[in-house]
């Protein structure tokens, strides 16, 4: 017997901004998919549902020409399927591999980290988000893209601009126009500097994507730096400052992992399960299937909620509290299947064994203010957005 997605109508959006724990948990209960009408989608919350979508890309599709993805960013490989998703995905892979990350990348996010941790180390106190996580995020971003420097501010602004676009359902016409000038910004950008990685191959972005035989297209290079620009800044900026948050609200689990180094990894592995930066993303259903005793009708748009299948407790034991010590197991966070992160190995590398290590050992006693909270906040998109913190300067 399969039943259809039911339907709830009393969720705020606000709500879901301040907290969508509480939701995903009453979802989680509902049904395996459930039309929550103030988000004007059907969303999966269950760890083992989405892991099912993720292994059937044929059935669960990335591509959807509608999306305002494509709208705002042009055709990305990202919502692509198949041998057309593939040949994105391979034509940046040279910047991503392992050795590239840490052998090239890693010496020089040590640079700009060091460089952004020193000029804060005498003040005594800052906002994390502004001090140190936003720009870490949009220099490394930056040179990993292969632009020329410019103010962290711009790329950051740049980026935001996009992802707004890319979530403007209610088509608000000055959240487009801001995003479409951002778009023809980065066409600008890009025009400035792809000679210069035509005739200088180096690990950029931007030369891998020149470089390859054939060369990737100028459409697709436009689209797909913006995807990365929209995917890749403020992830990582959101997995610094929830790592720190975590750490400060639990001050044991903060002194065992300064004993033993070897735990950061795992540290940043349960800040980015307990706080998912990215909390959902789309799939477009290709087929009626049966989910789990749920008929979803073909074309539905579903939302895959892995900030909820993150904190499913038939997954994870206790799974609201932040703990670093849990058993060692998978999460969504990163997404799964074909279009798994591809910047999960740089994004380890820079906020686990780079950036948070650094912090600690050089501010001297880093603690929450009691005078002013952190602030979380989002669903599809999840993170601090304001960190104050002091320290002994
Ligand atoms: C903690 C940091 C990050 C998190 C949590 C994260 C999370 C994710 C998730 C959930 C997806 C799947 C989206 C989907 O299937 O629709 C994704 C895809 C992607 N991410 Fe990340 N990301 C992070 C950092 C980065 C960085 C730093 C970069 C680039 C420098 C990056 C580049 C990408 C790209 C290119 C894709 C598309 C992959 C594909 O379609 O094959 N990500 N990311």
């Amino acid at each position: 017997m399969t039943s259809t997605v039911p339907v709830v109508t009393d969720i705020s959006y606000q709500d879901l901004l301040d907290d969508p724990y509480p939701i995903f948990r009453r979802l989680r209960e509902t049904a395996p998919a459930v039309f929550v009408e103030t988000a004007k989608l059907t969303l999966v919350t269950r760890f083992d549902d989405i892991t099912t979508i993720e292994r059937d890309p044929a059935t669960y599709s990335a591509d959807n020409p509608t999306s305002l993805v494509n709208k705002v960013m042009g055709p990305t490989f990202m919502r692509k399927d198949g041998a057309e998703h593939m040949i994105g995905r391979k034509a940046i892979e040279p910047s991503f591999r392992p050795a590239t990350i840490r052998e090239y990348w890693a010496p020089r996010f040590s640079a700009i980290c060091e460089r952004l941790i020193g000029a804060l180390a005498g003040a005594g106190e800052a906002d994390l988000f502004d001090a140190l996580a936003a720009p870490m995020a949009s220099l490394s971003l930056m040179e990993m893209i292969g632009f020329e420097p410019m103010p962290w501010q711009t790329l950051a602004a740049w980026s935001q601009a996009l992802i707004d676009g890319a979530g403007n359902y209610a088509g608000d016409a000055e959240i487009e126009r801001k995003a479409m000038q951002a778009g023809a910004a980065v066409d600008a950008a890009i025009e400035a500097v792809l000679d210069h990685h035509r005739s200088h191959p180096n690990p950029s972005i931007l030369s891998s994507m020149v470089n390859i035989d054939p060369p990737m297209s100028i459409e697709d290079i436009r689209a797909n730096i913006k995807v990365i620009i929209g995917g890749g800044l403020n992830e990582p900026r959101d997995a610094i400052l929830t790592l720190v948050l975590g750490l400060l609200q639990n001050p044991a689990q903060k002194r065992t992992v300064l004993a033993k180094p070897e735990l950061w990894p795992a540290a940043l592995e349960e800040a980015v399960r307990w706080i998912s930066p990215i909390g959902m993303y789309p799939r477009r259903v290709t087929r009626s299937v049966d989910l789990s005793g749920v008929t979803l009708p073909q074309d539905l748009q579903i939302g895959l909620c892995v900030g909820a299948a993150n904190r499913d407790g038939k997954r994870f034991a206790d799974p609201d509290s932040f703990d670093v010590s849990r058993p060692k197991q998978s999460h969504l966070a990163f997404g799964a299947g074909p279009h798994f992160c591809a910047g999960t190995w740089v994004s380890r590398l820079t906020v686990g064994k780079i950036v948070a290590p650094m912090l600690f050992e050089r501010l001297r006693n880093l603690r929450l203010r009691d005078d002013a909270p952190p602030v979380v906040r989002g669903w599809v998109f999840r993170g601090p957005v304001s960190l104050p913190v002091r320290w002994d300067a």
